[in-house]
C-alpha cells in the first residue's frame, strides 16, 4: 500500500456513532472500488441491516477482521472496552496495520494503547470526534487526529468529507488526541450544566421558555447550545439517538480525574456530575446526558420530566 492509498478498512463499535461512521465509510470505500468494509460489533444483531444495506460484510472475530483489512477504525464504550478490542486487534500482528481510535479516551489510556500497538508493529492513531450521532451521519464531524506522521497522513487521505467535516491535527502524542477531547467535553458539559441552570431558572420565573430559546439560537449560535438547548427546552432525553448517560458521566468522571492529578478545581463539573447521578438514579441509564437538566430541576423543586414521563418504574417482582 502506498503511501497516500488506503486498502480494505474494518470497523469495530458499531453503537450510535459507530454505526453511522462505518456507513460514511463504506460509501466511500464502494465509491473507490474498494473491497466491502469488514465490520464486528459485539451484539451482532445491531449490524444485520448495515451488512445488508452497505458495502459492508461481517466478520468472523475481530481477529479475522484484522487479518483482512489495512486499516480499522474503532468507535467504543470506554477504556475498558477499547483495552480488550484493541489488544485483540493488535494479537493479529499484521503488518502496517493502523488502528483509528475514535472512542473517548483517558489519555494514559491512548498513551498505553500506543506502546503496545508499537511493540506489536501496530499504529495506533487517537481521533477522538466531535459532533452527536446526527453530524456522525452527515458526516459533519469535527475529527481529531493524532499519531505516527505517515499514519496520519495516509488518513488525512481521505477522512473528510468522508467521516467529518474538519480535522485538528495534534500531532505524534496520542494522548494529545485523547486531552483535546477531554477539554472540549468540559466545554461541552459545561454548557448542559448552563442550559440546565438557565431553562429551570426561566420555568421558575415564569418566563416563556420558547422565547427565551429563541434568545439562545440568536445570541449563541453554536450547535452544542442549539442542539442542547432544545433537547433542555422540551425536556427531551431519550440516549437512543445522543450520548448516553453513563457515557457523559465516564467523560465527567475523566474531567475531574484530569482536575485531581494537576488539582485544578473543575467546580462546574463537579454540579454537572451531582445532577447526572440524580437524573440516573431516577431515569436510569437508557437517557442522554443533557438529562443532568432533570437532575437540576429536581433540586428546584419541579418535576423531572416536562415532555416524555422518563421516570424509572419501580420493580415490584422482588417482593421489595
Ligand atoms: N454519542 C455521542 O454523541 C458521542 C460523541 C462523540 C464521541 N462519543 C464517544 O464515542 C464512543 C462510542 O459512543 P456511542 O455513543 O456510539 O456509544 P454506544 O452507542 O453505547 O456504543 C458503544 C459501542 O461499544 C461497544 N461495546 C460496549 N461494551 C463492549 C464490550 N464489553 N465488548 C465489546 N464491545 C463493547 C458496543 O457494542 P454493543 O452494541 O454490543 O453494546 C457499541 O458498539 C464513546 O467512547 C463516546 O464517548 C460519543
Amino acid at each position: 500500500m502506498a503511501e497516500t492509498e488506503v486498502g480494505t478498512f474494518g470497523f469495530v463499535g458499531l453503537g450510535n456513532m459507530g454505526a453511522m461512521m462505518a456507513s460514511n465509510l463504506a460509501t466511500y470505500a464502494e465509491s473507490k472500488g474498494l473491497p466491502k468494509v469488514q465490520i464486528w460489533n459485539r451484539t451482532r444483531s445491531k449490524i444485520k441491516s448495515l451488512a445488508t444495506n452497505s458495502h459492508c460484510e461481517v466478520a468472523a472475530s475481530i481477529s479475522e477482521l484484522a487479518q483482512k483489512c489495512d486499516i480499522v477504525h474503532t468507535c467504543l464504550a470506554n477504556d475498558d472496552v477499547a483495552f480488550s478490542v484493541c489488544r485483540e486487534l493488535f494479537q493479529s500482528r499484521k503488518e502496517g496495520l493502523i488502528v483509528v481510535d475514535h472512542s473517548t479516551l483517558f489519555p494514559t489510556t491512548s498513551t498505553t494503547l500506543n506502546e503496545e500497538a508499537e511493540q506489536a508493529g501496530v499504529s495506533f492513531m487517537s481521533c477522538p470526534v466531535f459532533g452527536p450521532p446526527a453530524a456522525a451521519k452527515s458526516a459533519g464531524l469535527l475529527i481529531v487526529l493524532s499519531g505516527k506522521e505517515n499514519s496520519r497522513s495516509k488518513v488525512q487521505s481521505y477522512i473528510v468529507p468522508t467521516l467529518g467535516k474538519a480535522v485538528i491535527d495534534c500531532g505524534e502524542d496520542t494522548s494529545k488526541g485523547a486531552l483535546l477531547k477531554i477539554l472540549g467535553n468540559n466545554c461541552i458539559l459545561g454548557t448542559i450544566e448552563l442550559l440546565s441552570e438557565s431553562f429551570t431558572l426561566a420555568e421558575k420565573t415564569g418566563f416563556d421558555t420558547n422565547i427565551f430559546y429563541d434568545f439562545i439560537q440568536q445570541w449563541f449560535p453554536a450547535a452544542a447550545w442549539v442542539n442542547y438547548g432544545k433537547k433542555i427546552r422540551d425536556g427531551t432525553f431519550s440516549g437512543k439517538t445522543g450520548f448516553t448517560l453513563p457515557g457523559g458521566m465516564k467523560d465527567a468522571a475523566y474531567i475531574r480525574r484530569l482536575g485531581t492529578e494537576t488539582s485544578t478545581p473543575t467546580p462546574i463539573i463537579d454540579q454537572a456530575w451531582n445532577h447526572l447521578t440524580t437524573a440516573k438514579s431516577i431515569g436510569g441509564e437508557s437517557l442522554d446526558w443533557s438529562a443532568c437538566a432533570a437532575g437540576m430541576r429536581v433540586t428546584a423543586g419541579l418535576k423531572p420530566f416536562k415532555g416524555e414521563d422518563f421516570t424509572l418504574k419501580a420493580d415490584n417482582t422482588n417482593g421489595v
